[in-house]
Protein backbone atom coordinates (compact mmCIF):
# COMPACT_ATOMS: atom_id res chain seq x y z
CA UNK A 1 0.00 0.00 0.00
CA UNK A 2 1.61 3.12 -0.85
CA UNK A 3 1.82 6.19 2.02
CA UNK A 4 -0.56 7.99 -0.29
CA UNK A 5 -3.18 5.54 0.19
CA UNK A 6 -2.46 4.95 3.66
CA UNK A 7 -2.63 8.92 4.78
CA UNK A 8 -5.76 8.99 3.24
CA UNK A 9 -7.12 6.43 5.24
CA UNK A 10 -6.66 7.70 7.92
CA UNK A 11 -7.91 11.60 6.76
CA UNK A 12 -11.28 9.80 5.69
CA UNK A 13 -11.94 8.24 9.48
CA UNK A 14 -15.12 10.18 11.04
CA UNK A 15 -13.18 11.21 14.08
CA UNK A 16 -10.74 13.54 12.15
CA UNK A 17 -13.71 15.22 10.33
CA UNK A 18 -15.22 15.62 13.84
CA UNK A 19 -12.20 17.34 15.11
CA UNK A 20 -12.34 19.39 12.17
CA UNK A 21 -15.37 20.40 12.71
CA UNK A 22 -15.09 21.99 16.54
CA UNK A 23 -11.86 22.97 15.90
CA UNK A 24 -11.95 25.28 12.98
CA UNK A 25 -14.30 27.33 14.02
CA UNK A 26 -13.13 27.98 17.51
CA UNK A 27 -9.55 29.28 15.99
CA UNK A 28 -11.62 31.27 13.57
CA UNK A 29 -14.06 32.31 17.10
CA UNK A 30 -10.74 33.50 18.43
CA UNK A 31 -9.16 35.96 15.70
CA UNK A 32 -13.03 37.19 15.80
CA UNK A 33 -12.80 37.54 19.18
CA UNK A 34 -9.37 40.03 18.91
CA UNK A 35 -11.19 42.80 16.09
CA UNK A 36 -9.27 44.46 14.29
CA UNK A 37 -5.88 43.40 16.21
CA UNK A 38 -6.87 39.34 15.61
CA UNK A 39 -8.00 40.21 11.96
CA UNK A 40 -4.04 41.70 11.69
CA UNK A 41 -2.30 39.13 12.95
CA UNK A 42 -4.35 36.41 11.25
CA UNK A 43 -3.26 38.66 7.88
CA UNK A 44 0.24 38.43 8.66
CA UNK A 45 0.00 35.13 9.81
CA UNK A 46 -1.30 34.22 6.16
CA UNK A 47 1.34 36.31 4.85
CA UNK A 48 -0.46 38.39 2.82
CA UNK A 49 2.43 41.30 3.22
CA UNK A 50 5.00 39.08 1.77
CA UNK A 51 3.06 38.23 -1.27
CA UNK A 52 3.19 34.35 -0.63
CA UNK A 53 2.10 32.13 2.27
CA UNK A 54 3.92 32.54 5.04
CA UNK A 55 4.05 28.91 6.31
CA UNK A 56 5.57 26.97 4.06
CA UNK A 57 8.54 29.64 4.63
CA UNK A 58 8.71 29.04 8.47
CA UNK A 59 8.66 25.42 8.19
CA UNK A 60 12.12 25.06 6.30
CA UNK A 61 13.15 26.33 10.26
CA UNK A 62 12.09 22.92 12.04
CA UNK A 63 13.01 21.05 8.85
CA UNK A 64 16.68 22.34 8.59
CA UNK A 65 17.46 22.55 11.98
CA UNK A 66 16.31 18.65 12.83
CA UNK A 67 17.73 17.25 9.92
CA UNK A 68 21.31 19.12 11.31
CA UNK A 69 20.83 17.29 14.64
CA UNK A 70 20.46 14.03 13.05
CA UNK A 71 23.59 14.68 11.23
CA UNK A 72 25.53 15.80 14.45
CA UNK A 73 23.52 13.15 16.70
CA UNK A 74 25.12 10.50 14.67
CA UNK A 75 28.54 11.52 14.84
CA UNK A 76 28.60 11.66 18.26
CA UNK A 77 27.15 8.36 18.19
CA UNK A 78 30.07 7.38 16.16
CA UNK A 79 32.49 8.11 18.91
CA UNK A 80 32.98 11.80 18.18
CA UNK A 81 31.60 13.71 21.32
CA UNK A 82 32.21 17.41 20.82
CA UNK A 83 29.04 17.77 18.36
CA UNK A 84 26.43 16.25 20.65
CA UNK A 85 25.84 20.52 22.22
CA UNK A 86 25.62 21.42 18.09
CA UNK A 87 23.05 18.69 17.80
CA UNK A 88 20.98 19.61 21.45
CA UNK A 89 21.14 23.27 19.91
CA UNK A 90 19.17 21.88 16.60
CA UNK A 91 16.87 20.36 18.52
CA UNK A 92 15.65 23.65 20.54
CA UNK A 93 16.22 25.69 17.47
CA UNK A 94 14.29 23.69 15.77
CA UNK A 95 11.78 23.72 18.05
CA UNK A 96 11.38 27.49 18.25
CA UNK A 97 10.87 27.22 14.80
CA UNK A 98 8.50 24.63 15.35
CA UNK A 99 6.02 26.97 17.21
CA UNK A 100 6.08 29.51 14.05
CA UNK A 101 4.82 26.81 11.50
CA UNK A 102 2.08 25.64 13.69
CA UNK A 103 0.95 29.24 14.57
CA UNK A 104 0.63 29.68 10.50
CA UNK A 105 -0.40 26.48 9.69
CA UNK A 106 -3.33 26.66 11.72
CA UNK A 107 -3.87 29.70 10.41
CA UNK A 108 -3.88 28.86 7.08
CA UNK A 109 -5.88 25.79 7.81
CA UNK A 110 -8.69 27.81 8.79
CA UNK A 111 -8.72 28.65 4.69
CA UNK A 112 -9.58 25.04 3.72
CA UNK A 113 -12.41 23.14 3.57
CA UNK A 114 -13.37 18.97 2.87
CA UNK A 115 -10.70 16.69 1.71
CA UNK A 116 -7.64 19.70 2.24
CA UNK A 117 -9.18 20.16 5.49
CA UNK A 118 -9.29 16.80 6.85
CA UNK A 119 -5.73 16.20 5.19
CA UNK A 120 -4.80 19.61 6.55
CA UNK A 121 -5.23 18.25 10.13
CA UNK A 122 -3.76 14.99 9.47
CA UNK A 123 -0.49 16.91 8.83
CA UNK A 124 -0.66 19.60 11.61
CA UNK A 125 -1.27 16.75 14.17
CA UNK A 126 1.70 14.43 12.89
CA UNK A 127 3.86 17.84 13.75
CA UNK A 128 2.24 18.13 16.96
CA UNK A 129 3.45 14.75 17.54
CA UNK A 130 7.09 15.24 16.28
CA UNK A 131 7.32 18.70 18.46
CA UNK A 132 6.38 16.23 21.43
CA UNK A 133 8.79 13.83 20.89
CA UNK A 134 11.37 16.40 20.58
CA UNK A 135 10.14 18.40 23.64
CA UNK A 136 11.10 14.90 25.25
CA UNK A 137 14.38 14.77 23.63
CA UNK A 138 15.60 17.82 24.59
CA UNK A 139 14.94 17.06 28.27
CA UNK A 140 16.41 13.88 28.38
CA UNK A 141 19.63 15.18 26.73
CA UNK A 142 20.58 16.92 29.85
CA UNK A 143 21.16 13.58 31.36
CA UNK A 144 24.28 11.72 30.29
CA UNK A 145 22.20 8.07 31.58
CA UNK A 146 19.32 8.98 29.37
CA UNK A 147 21.17 9.93 26.13
CA UNK A 148 20.67 6.92 24.23
CA UNK A 149 16.94 7.46 24.83
CA UNK A 150 16.98 11.27 23.83
CA UNK A 151 18.49 10.35 20.34
CA UNK A 152 15.83 8.04 19.78
CA UNK A 153 13.55 10.15 20.50
CA UNK A 154 14.75 12.62 18.23
CA UNK A 155 15.09 10.03 15.16
CA UNK A 156 11.39 9.30 15.98
CA UNK A 157 10.58 12.45 16.03
CA UNK A 158 12.78 13.10 12.37
CA UNK A 159 10.60 10.34 10.79
CA UNK A 160 7.45 11.59 12.07
CA UNK A 161 8.61 15.21 10.39
CA UNK A 162 9.62 13.73 7.21
CA UNK A 163 5.86 11.93 6.45
CA UNK A 164 4.25 15.33 7.46
CA UNK A 165 6.34 16.80 5.27
CA UNK A 166 5.60 14.58 2.52
CA UNK A 167 1.83 15.02 3.48
CA UNK A 168 2.76 19.28 3.39
CA UNK A 169 4.02 18.29 -0.53
CA UNK A 170 0.73 16.93 -1.20
CA UNK A 171 -1.30 19.50 0.21
CA UNK A 172 0.22 22.19 -1.71
CA UNK A 173 1.29 20.11 -5.51
CA UNK A 174 -1.74 17.86 -5.49
CA UNK A 175 -4.49 19.89 -3.39
CA UNK A 176 -3.09 23.43 -4.64
CA UNK A 177 -3.00 25.15 -1.27
CA UNK A 178 -0.94 28.16 -1.50
CA UNK A 179 -0.51 28.19 -5.25
CA UNK A 180 -1.63 31.22 -7.30
CA UNK A 181 -5.04 30.15 -8.74
CA UNK A 182 -4.90 33.21 -10.97
CA UNK A 183 -1.70 31.72 -12.56
CA UNK A 184 -3.67 30.12 -15.60
CA UNK A 185 -2.20 29.15 -18.97
CA UNK A 186 -4.76 31.30 -20.58
CA UNK A 187 -3.83 34.89 -21.77
CA UNK A 188 -5.35 37.91 -20.56
CA UNK A 189 -6.27 39.99 -23.79
CA UNK A 190 -3.48 42.76 -24.96
CA UNK A 191 -6.18 44.88 -26.83
CA UNK A 192 -9.27 46.19 -25.69
CA UNK A 193 -11.91 43.46 -26.15
CA UNK A 194 -15.77 44.33 -26.06
CA UNK A 195 -16.79 42.07 -22.82
CA UNK A 196 -20.56 43.17 -22.19
CA UNK A 197 -23.39 46.11 -22.91
CA UNK A 198 -22.58 49.01 -20.57
CA UNK A 199 -26.60 48.64 -19.48
CA UNK A 200 -25.94 45.40 -18.36
CA UNK A 201 -24.02 46.53 -15.57
CA UNK A 202 -25.87 47.92 -13.19
CA UNK A 203 -24.93 50.38 -9.73
CA UNK A 204 -23.64 48.02 -6.96
CA UNK A 205 -23.96 44.83 -9.14
CA UNK A 206 -20.85 42.17 -9.98
CA UNK A 207 -20.87 40.09 -13.27
CA UNK A 208 -18.98 37.32 -14.08
CA UNK A 209 -17.90 37.80 -18.29
CA UNK A 210 -15.40 36.31 -20.98
CA UNK A 211 -12.50 37.71 -22.03
CA UNK A 212 -10.82 35.77 -24.81
CA UNK A 213 -9.90 32.66 -22.42
CA UNK A 214 -10.18 33.98 -18.69
CA UNK A 215 -13.32 34.96 -17.05
CA UNK A 216 -13.31 38.39 -15.63
CA UNK A 217 -15.17 39.77 -12.60
CA UNK A 218 -16.93 43.28 -13.53
CA UNK A 219 -18.23 45.52 -10.76
CA UNK A 220 -19.81 48.83 -10.61
CA UNK A 221 -19.70 51.16 -7.57
CA UNK A 222 -20.20 54.76 -7.22
CA UNK A 223 -20.36 54.84 -11.30
CA UNK A 224 -17.22 53.32 -11.65
CA UNK A 225 -16.31 50.04 -13.47
CA UNK A 226 -13.60 48.17 -12.42
CA UNK A 227 -12.56 44.41 -13.57
CA UNK A 228 -10.78 42.03 -11.69
CA UNK A 229 -9.26 37.96 -12.45
CA UNK A 230 -13.12 36.18 -11.79
CA UNK A 231 -10.64 33.10 -10.42
CA UNK A 232 -10.03 34.06 -6.98
CA UNK A 233 -6.47 33.80 -5.75
CA UNK A 234 -6.65 31.69 -3.09
CA UNK A 235 -8.38 28.37 -4.20
CA UNK A 236 -10.23 29.80 -6.68
CA UNK A 237 -13.86 30.44 -5.71
CA UNK A 238 -16.16 32.65 -7.83
CA UNK A 239 -15.59 35.91 -7.21
CA UNK A 240 -18.87 37.39 -8.60
CA UNK A 241 -20.83 35.24 -6.23
CA UNK A 242 -19.16 37.26 -3.48
CA UNK A 243 -20.03 40.77 -1.80
CA UNK A 244 -19.32 43.47 -3.50
CA UNK A 245 -18.27 46.09 0.33
CA UNK A 246 -18.34 49.74 0.55
CA UNK A 247 -14.98 51.26 -0.72
CA UNK A 248 -14.53 49.56 -3.24
CA UNK A 249 -13.78 46.36 -2.46
CA UNK A 250 -14.69 42.32 -2.95
CA UNK A 251 -15.14 39.64 -0.49
CA UNK A 252 -14.85 35.90 -1.95
CA UNK A 253 -17.89 33.40 -1.60
CA UNK A 254 -15.43 30.29 -0.41
CA UNK A 255 -13.44 31.60 2.11
CA UNK A 256 -13.82 35.51 3.02
CA UNK A 257 -10.52 36.62 1.06
CA UNK A 258 -11.08 40.35 0.53
CA UNK A 259 -9.33 42.39 -2.70
CA UNK A 260 -8.96 46.06 -3.31
CA UNK A 261 -11.13 46.28 -7.05
CA UNK A 262 -9.25 49.35 -7.75
CA UNK A 263 -5.95 47.52 -7.49
CA UNK A 264 -6.46 43.56 -7.20
CA UNK A 265 -4.35 43.85 -3.88
CA UNK A 266 -5.21 41.51 -1.14
CA UNK A 267 -6.88 43.43 1.93
CA UNK A 268 -7.97 40.67 3.66
CA UNK A 269 -6.42 36.45 3.82
CA UNK A 270 -6.30 33.69 3.70
CA UNK A 271 -5.78 34.91 0.05
CA UNK A 272 -2.03 36.01 -0.25
CA UNK A 273 -1.67 36.66 -3.65
CA UNK A 274 -3.03 39.64 -5.42
CA UNK A 275 -6.30 39.39 -7.87
CA UNK A 276 -5.06 40.56 -12.15
CA UNK A 277 -6.02 43.42 -12.64
CA UNK A 278 -7.64 45.13 -15.93
CA UNK A 279 -7.93 48.08 -17.38
CA UNK A 280 -11.77 49.20 -18.41
CA UNK A 281 -13.49 51.90 -20.97
CA UNK A 282 -16.40 52.16 -22.70
CA UNK A 283 -16.87 52.78 -26.08
CA UNK A 284 -20.00 52.73 -28.36
CA UNK A 285 -22.01 51.05 -25.09
CA UNK A 286 -19.72 47.99 -24.37
CA UNK A 287 -17.76 47.49 -21.43
CA UNK A 288 -13.86 47.20 -22.72
CA UNK A 289 -10.88 45.61 -21.17
CA UNK A 290 -7.91 44.32 -21.35
CA UNK A 291 -4.17 43.77 -19.30
CA UNK A 292 -2.67 46.77 -18.26
CA UNK A 293 0.26 47.63 -20.43
CA UNK A 294 3.54 46.18 -19.35
CA UNK A 295 1.78 43.48 -17.19
CA UNK A 296 1.44 40.51 -19.50
S1 LIG B 1 -11.23 30.68 -2.63
FE1 LIG B 1 -10.65 30.90 -0.56
S2 LIG B 1 -10.97 32.99 -0.18
FE2 LIG B 1 -11.45 32.78 -2.26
Amino acid sequence: MKLHSILHEVAEQPWVGTAGDKLQPAVLKAFEAGGEAGREIKNALHGTWLGHPLHPAITDVPIGAWTAAAVLDLLERSGSRKYAPGADAAVAVGLAGAVGAAVTGLTDWTGTTKEKRRMGLVHGMMNLGATALYTASLFLRKRKSTRTQAVCLSMLGYGMVSVSAYIGGHLVYRNQIGVDHTATADTYPEDFVAVLPENDLKEKAMRCVKAGEVAVLLAKQGGEIFALAHTCSHLGGPLSEGDLLSGGKVRCPWHGSVFSLSSGDVVDGPATEPQPRLEVRTRNGQIEVRLPKGES
